[in-house]
């Protein structure tokens, strides 16, 4: 089984959630992350993402940025994005149904979930970071029971 997380940019959100959900799901799992945009390929995720995932006990900091690839739908199995924003962009790159069906709003796991986005704290501070880590948090312990179970 394989997880994609997206995001905007992939050094905040994705990042994250590719560390939050490997750290709760046994090794045969690959969860990998991808941006929609190129902007920050081949770097480090933001230090205040490290920082907070540091505090978490998961360890972001060799991940890179990559941007999303249309084969990435034929690679992964599920396709997480943080917004309705990035739904969109990746439903647009979609070649058929098929692939539009691996995309999910990662919100969209947790039934107790207030909101169905992860907002992007790209320009906000550490406490928008620690915010982002709780929600994914959230979802992901969602996501792994389930995905440990089937
Ligand atoms: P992310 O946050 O999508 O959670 O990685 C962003 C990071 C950088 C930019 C946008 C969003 N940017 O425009 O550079």
């Amino acid at each position: 089984m394989k997880i994609l997380m997206v995001c905007l940019g992939n050094v905040c959100r994705s990042p994250m959630a590719e560390g939050i959900l490997r750290s709760k799901l046994p090794d045969s799992f690959t969860v990998d992350s991808a941006g929609i945009t190129d902007y920050h390929v081949n770097e480090k995720p933001d230090k205040r993402a490290i920082e907070v995932c540091k505090k978490n006990n998961i360890d972001i900091s060799k991940l890179r940025g990559r941007k999303f690839i249309t084969s990435d739908f034929d690679e992964f199995d599920i396709i997480y994005v943080m917004d309705h924003a990035n739904y969109s962009d990746i439903i647009f790159k979609a070649k058929k149904e098929a692939d539009k069906k691996k995309v999910k709003l990662i919100m969209s796991e947790s039934p107790t979930a207030v909101k169905q986005s992860v907002p992007d704290p790209f320009y906000g501070d550490i406490e928008n970071f620690e915010k982002v880590f709780n929600q994914l948090n959230e979802a992901c312990n969602y996501i792994a029971e389930k995905l440990i179970k089937h």
